[in-house]
């Protein structure tokens, strides 16, 4: 049994430099999936998204746009949570590093590391990519080719060169934190998901630990340190405070800890180790509890590339939903790529998996179901058997998904939820309900197909949750399916006989 409690989750804070593209709205989809299955749990959800509004690389995007910082982060900001609002996307608070409530946190945290002497001031000379807002070693630079021939100075990542930076930094002092790290991931062996992505974190801090600049003098926009107002904070230490400044921390009490520790941050695999080396450390420090867990996604590639602004190759999550529909555009994000793995955008391969398991099998089985009651059941739904097939299925179905949610993949609980989509069209084969005289025979598959239909919509939900209200209305179930809890709404034999049953249009009309 799931024990219902409070689920705190959050995305990454995205940096307001760039519009929301597809690479943003799917870590954020995934998020929203988990909530929503999680508030069909009867948990007490809070699911946390923002924006990240400090640091150099937005100082010049404001400047090269001709405006102060805190206009252009004005103007994009609202971009993101229209978006998400767009992308159906349940979340609870959405917080922007600009707001007092944010600096609160990050003044709070900041100055108890700095009182436990983990914080010193230091000279620092290095290389850094300011996309990335990263330093880098010699060794980490690759080569590219330029214009004016090949250049060694190139950030792995941004593949454009780093800049020459010296200055004086305070640091904070992560190398001491290696041990300890280390003894905390070992007595947690399931905080870090996947696990492949977890032993990514871990070979991080096995490699050896450097201090890390905290603070700039040469930066304007951002927080100043509360001791030394001379220097503003470096963009990990103050984006990463989000997180606890949504929940309170820093307001005088202790009331961040009714949501702290955080059950799930959801991040790609490009920003592990200031999530899973950072972080952890800075807490350690603060005497604040370390997160539940973090849940460590791939990349979503086009053309074998990530998707980014650098990279040219931004689709635009809103254009393509107002072509395939949100439903397809939600589902095909969630199971077309195993969380933790790289997911390569194409549109033949939406199409593809749009046409299989959207309106080959689901939107199929909803019209055929719709179609045999309205001919043959009076267009009133009849009882489900007791004993019928599907109930083992059913079963089986809800037990896979909540395991496979509960590990933070949702392809996996889909791939669960459409076991029963395919056995309910395969129940109908074998029986052809389309053939047979009304009567009780006709009732008994009807009924069974119905009912499965209803622990569909539940189960399926989180992904697609307007089309899940669809089926449930078509079915003809009173209320809202995201009033349903579960595991009760997945015991099979819940379906109301007598409901009336209407056939509407193609939920998901194949593509061409
Ligand atoms: N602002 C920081 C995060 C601070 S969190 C305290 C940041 N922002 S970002 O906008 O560049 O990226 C945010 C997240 O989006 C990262 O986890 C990154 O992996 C993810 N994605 C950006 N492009 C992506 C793809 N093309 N595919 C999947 N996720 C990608 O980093």
């Amino acid at each position: 049994m799931h024990d219902v409690s409070r689920f705190y989750l959050t995305t990454p804070i995205y940096y307001v430099n760039a519009e929301p593209h597809l690479g943003h709205a799917y870590t954020t989809i995934v998020g929203d999936a988990l909530a929503r299955w999680h508030r069909l749990l009867g948990d007490d959800v809070r699911y946390l998204t923002g924006t990240d509004e400090h640091g150099l690389k937005i100082q010049q995007a404001a400047e090269a746009a001709g405006v102060s910082p805190q206009e252009f982060t004005d103007d994009i900001a609202p971009k993101f949570a229209a978006a998400w609002d767009r992308l159906n996307i349940s979340n609870d608070d959405f917080i922007r590093t600009t707001e007092p409530r944010h600096k609160a946190a990050v003044e709070e945290l900041l100055q108890r590391c700095y009182d436990a002497g983990d914080i010193e001031l230091d000279t620092f000379a290095g290389k850094y990519c300011v996309a990335c807002e990263e330093y880098y070693t010699d060794d980490e630079l690759i080569t590219i080719d330029g214009p004016d021939g090949p250049r060694a100075d190139c950030c792995p990542i941004h593949l454009r060169p780093v800049e020459y930076f010296e200055e004086e930094n305070y640091f904070f002092r992560l190398s001491r934190f290696e041990d300890r790290l280390l003894d905390w991931y070992a007595a947690h062996p399931d905080a870090l998901k996947p696990e492949h992505r977890g032993n990514e974190a871990i070979g991080l801090i096995k490699s050896g630990l450097r201090d890390f600049s905290i603070s700039r003098t040469s930066l304007e926009w951002g927080i100043p340190l509360p001791w030394d107002s001379k220097h503003v904070t470096y963009v990990w230490f103050d984006a990463l405070t989000n997180y606890l400044a949504a929940v309170g921390f820093g307001d005088g009490t202790d009331s961040y800890r009714d949501w702290w520790p955080v059950d799930h941050h959801l991040i790609g695999k490009d920003i592990i180790r200031q999530h899973c080396v950072y972080w952890p450390a800075m807490l350690m420090s603060a005497g604040v509890d370390l997160p539940k867990g973090w849940a460590i996604g791939g990349w979503l590639l086009s053309g074998g590339e990530k998707m980014s602004k650098t990279s040219g190759n931004v689709v635009d999550p809103l254009d393509l939903v107002d072509d395939v529909g949100l439903d397809g555009f939600r589902y095909y994000v969630l199971a077309d790529t195993a969380y933790g793995n790289d997911g390569d955008f194409s549109i033949d391969g939406f199409t593809s998996r749009y046409n299989s398991d959207l309106a080959n099998n689901l939107g199929n089985l909803l019209s055929r179901v719709a179609t045999v009651v309205a001919k043959k059941c009076n267009a009133i739904g009849t009882a489900p058997n007791p004993d019928s097939p599907l109930a083992a299925v059913a079963a089986t179905s809800y037990a896979d998904a909540a395991a496979q949610w509960d590990v933070v993949q949702p392809s996996k609980a889909l791939e669960a939820t459409w076991q029963l989509v395919r056995a309910t069209n395969a129940h109908l084969e074998v029986n052809e309900p389309w053939k047979a005289e009304p009567g009780p025979g006709v009732d008994a598959v009807m009924g069974d197909a119905l009912e499965a239909l209803r622990i569909v919509a539940v189960l399926s939900h989180p992904a697609i949750p307007d089309t899940a209200q669809a089926i449930w209305e078509r079915i003809g179930l009173p209320g809202q399916v995201s009033d349903q809890r579960l595991p009760d709404a997945a015991s099979w034999g819940q379906y109301i006989p007598g409901a009336a049953v209407t056939k509407g249009d193609a939920l998901f009309p194949r593509l061409p």
